[in-house]
């Protein structure tokens, strides 16, 4: 996780402008400690609700290093992300605009602001992380007019400051051709206002979503690459144009922190159905790991305490649910299981804790973060205590 920071701050630095930064997307994995190792390597954070803020603010994050996501801040979300001293938040619709401006005036604020775009794109990723199409919950679209109006309206109010705009094509994209494209929208959206209104954006976030390898088969991005292709696109826009070279904003989640993390579970059952397959049931499954049970993410496994025997046997791996759809896999090769074995999942680091739930009332697994060969108990095991503890 700490190389990835260091790779896209060392590619930020070659190829973006000064004050140009990496954002960790904290959604893919939200705990204090995780912020703490931000800090530490330089990047700043995306936050994506008061949740999120709390938990840096509490590992002492520098919170003007933020950008505030959310297409639904309540008023009280808005007050509490001024006062904390959100760098940026990134304003989702007219409505946030109008209440931002007034919670920031009641507190004597002027409020720094992105404005999200939706540039209409389809990076060709599967339709549940898809949130840059015209069709979308999220942003202005640039294409029906929004994108104008809210950029015009942000102009006239006096407790925002406009500072630029902000897109996000998607997630688990494995091309830097969309993001090529994207900026080339955003910077052509941005001509388009300054010829319009005088107002030329200094900062041009694009989001998140650089691809991971789960599994033999897929290529990892060269973060390095990727980031000089993108630049380039933008340079030679902006040159051709007349433009400034805007500041630029990622927001990476998954691709810093995903093959980071593994998941140990400990085997309990192998059973097999004759002409059908062979199931393995593990101590866990969708209440820590739901990205099979809703999307059908492929990952890899293995009997960790095995793990130099070959793989021989084809697994479907079940959780410990009351549910069918329960599984962590199917069709997963590994070396053979039986009872008390440790199976490993792999590149389990991102939107895995972080969308673990409580079903079944199966407490949440600890993290453990590992250094140099040294392990730190990061985040504790839930108690059954923990479970009812706001039951009354
Ligand atoms: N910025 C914004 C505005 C986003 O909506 C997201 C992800 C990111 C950055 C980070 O994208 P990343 O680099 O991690 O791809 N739960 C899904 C992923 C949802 C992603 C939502 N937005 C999954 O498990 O695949």
């Amino acid at each position: 996780m700490r190389r990835k920071c260091g790779l896209y701050k060392a590619a930020f630095k070659k190829y973006f402008p000064e004050g140009s930064l990496p954002f960790f997307a904290s959604k893919a994995l939200s705990y204090v400690g995780i912020y703490r190792i931000i800090a530490d390597e330089g990047l700043g954070t995306d936050l994506v609700s008061p949740g999120e803020l709390y938990t840096a603010q509490k590992a002492g994050f520098p919170i003007e290093k933020t950008c505030f996501h959310g297409n639904n801040k309540t008023d009280a979300d808005i007050e509490y992300g001024v006062k904390a001293g959100i760098g940026h938040f990134v304003v989702d619709s007219e409505e946030e605009l109008y209440a931002l401006d007034r919670i920031a005036g009641g507190l004597g604020r002027v409020q720094n602001v992105l404005l999200r775009l939706t540039p209409g794109i389809d990076p060709h990723t599967f339709a549940a992380v898809n949130t840059g199409r015209i069709d979308s919950k999220f942003g202005s679209s640039i294409d029906t007019g929004a994108a104008e109006r809210i950029v015009s309206e942000a102009l006239t109010l006096k407790n925002v400051k406009l500072c630029g705009y902000h897109c996000h094509i998607g997630s688990q994209i494995f091309e830097s051709e969309p993001f090529c494209r994207a900026a080339k929208i955003m910077l052509g959206f941005s001509r388009l206002i300054k010829e319009k209104y005088g107002y030329e954006a200094g900062i041009i976030n694009l989001g998140g979503g650089f691809g991971v390898r789960y599994y033999d088969g897929q290529d990892e991005p060269d973060i390095d690459a990727f980031i000089r292709e993108i630049a380039d696109v933008i340079n030679s826009f902006c040159a051709e144009n007349g433009m400034k070279a805007p500041v630029i904003f990622m927001e990476p989640g998954r691709s810093i922190v995903a093959s980071a993390g593994v998941t140990v579970y400990t085997v309990g059952s192998v059973k097999t159905i004759p002409g059908f397959r062979t199931y393995v049931s593990v101590d866990g499954g969708m209440p820590d790991n739901p990205r099979y049970a809703l999307y059908s993410s492929k990952y890899t496994a293995l009997i960790a305490n095995k793990a130099n025997l070959p793989c021989t046997e084809e697994y479907t791996v079940g959780g410990r649910c009351c549910e069918s759809g329960d599984l962590i896999g199917e069709g997963m090769r590994m070396q053979s299981a039986k009872r008390g074995d440790i199976l490993a999942v792999l590149v389990t680091g991102a939107y895995n804790y972080s969308m673990a739930s409580h079903y079944n009332r199966i407490p949440k697994p600890p993290i453990v973060t590992v250094r140099d060969g040294a392990d730190t108990l990061a985040v504790r095991r839930e108690s059954f205590d923990d479970l009812t503890k706001n039951e009354l």
